[in-house]
């Protein structure tokens, strides 16, 4: 395909909507107070730590830092990847560049597809100019791959610096959009062909839903060097899309939709050959720092929040942020101290008591893997 085609993707919405939208997007998940768009249940809450009262760690013999993408950051967590196009997506980019620079953490933005188009918003994009000492990574959509030239993603992505492109996948949203894409068909076949093309990393993300045991393995077979979860319990774009309709009718059908965070670690852990698995992140509906540690016991590289930091952007800016931060590492320090291990990559060995509501529901999601060990017995 060549990079003239590439623009019919914009047949149906042009740069300006585009912008338009976004701006929209936040205005709606920044005003909990008119729109509710979170749906709350990521089933982290039934999985605990098994306290160690004679652990052997002194607070000074712990570490939160570790890698992303081959370089050191100060915690594994990030800032999932949001929004960019309009003045204050820049706005709000910047103060999250800020705090990922200060913070020491990796930080995303949003989908570049607007810079096909307008390609004089380019500075909005350039985060790595404010953050050149942490992993940044750009954003294109799943759909969007079998329709614009890869070579001119690659060249954008080289062009504005970042150490990775991460692919969204947001099916239930693009339904629910008045102007949303609806084919969906060689997403995968896409994301194949740009991990092949590409010399930067691929990331890929959900918005919110959530990525089955058979998509993780499709994903990392695909060559994607990253697969970040982001499960359902925090924003919902189904939600988010009907707000901006003003009929909520159809889409609160959907409040309870997708693969809970916890639940699908949970089940990942089950599936293959059991061990877990190198390449996964979590996110989506992750607030606290408990939530952070549980994620990485259950095998996660690194954890994004979303929906939190742009809220702390819009209250207090980059400090708000940086605090969060802050306060994650404090209570992630004290859960290893408490388990007795030094390192974030140790809590993946520590072990975990869980109610049986999660082991149920892990189990039960595991055996809809076709690598699932058990499904063959399950199956009878
Ligand atoms: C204001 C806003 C804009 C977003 N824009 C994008 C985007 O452009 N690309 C993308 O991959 N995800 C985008 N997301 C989705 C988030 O990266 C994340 O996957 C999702 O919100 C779930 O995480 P959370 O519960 O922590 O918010 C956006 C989220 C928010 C809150």
């Amino acid at each position: 395909m060549t990079d003239t085609e590439s623009t019919s993707v914009f047949n149906s919405s042009d740069a300006g909507s585009l912008a338009e939208r976004k701006a929209r997007h936040l205005e709606i998940c920044v005003r909990p107070d008119v729109y509710a768009v979170e749906t709350n249940r990521t089933g982290l809450d039934g999985v605990r730590f098994v306290h160690r009262a004679l652990s052997e760690k002194n607070l000074a013999d712990c570490t939160t830092e570790t890698e992303f993408l081959g370089l050191p950051i100060s915690i594994p967590v990030f800032i999932s990847s949001m929004t960019g196009g309009s003045d204050e997506a820049y706005r709000v980019n910047r103060e999250l560049a800020r705090a990922a620079q200060i913070a020491r953490i990796p930080v995303g933005m949003g989908s570049m597809r607007i810079l096909f188009r307008k390609p004089e918003v380019i500075d909005h994009f350039r985060l790595k100019r404010i953050a050149p000492d942490v992993p940044v990574f750009t954003n294109i959509g799943g759909v969007q791959l079998p329709q614009i030239s890869h070579s001119l993603i690659i060249e954008t992505a080289k062009k504005i610096e970042v150490d990775a492109i991460a692919v969204h996948l947001n099916i239930g949203q693009e339904l629910f959009q008045a102007d949303g894409d609806t084919e969906f068909r060689g997403v995968l076949d896409g994301i194949r062909r740009l991990c092949e093309a590409s010399p930067l990393p691929i990331i890929v993300k959900e918005t919110g839903f959530g990525i089955s045991p058979d998509d993780v393995a499709a994903l990392l077979d695909a060559g994607v060097r990253y697969v970040d979860l982001a499960g359902a319990g925090g924003t919902n774009w189904v939600r988010v899309e009907a707000h901006r309709s003003d009929d909520t009718t159809t889409a609160d059908e959907f409040s309870g939709w997708g693969l809970p965070t916890g639940v699908l670690l949970g089940a990942l852990a089950r599936t293959g050959d059991g061990r877990k698995r190198d390449g996964i992140l979590a996110s989506g509906g992750i607030r606290t720092g408990m939530e952070v540690a549980k994620c990485l016991a259950l095998g996660a590289e690194a954890v994004g929040l979303a929906l939190p930091f742009v809220r702390d952007v819009t209250s207090g800016g980059a400090d708000a942020v940086v605090k969060r931060v802050e306060d994650i590492r404090t209570v992630l320090r004290s859960v290893m101290i408490m388990t007795d291990v030094a390192t974030p990559r140790e809590l993946r060995s520590v072990p975990l008591w869980s109610t049986r509501a999660f082991d149920d529901e892990s189990a039960s999601l595991a055996a809809t893997a076709t690598d699932e060990p058990g499904r063959d017995n399950a199956d009878g």
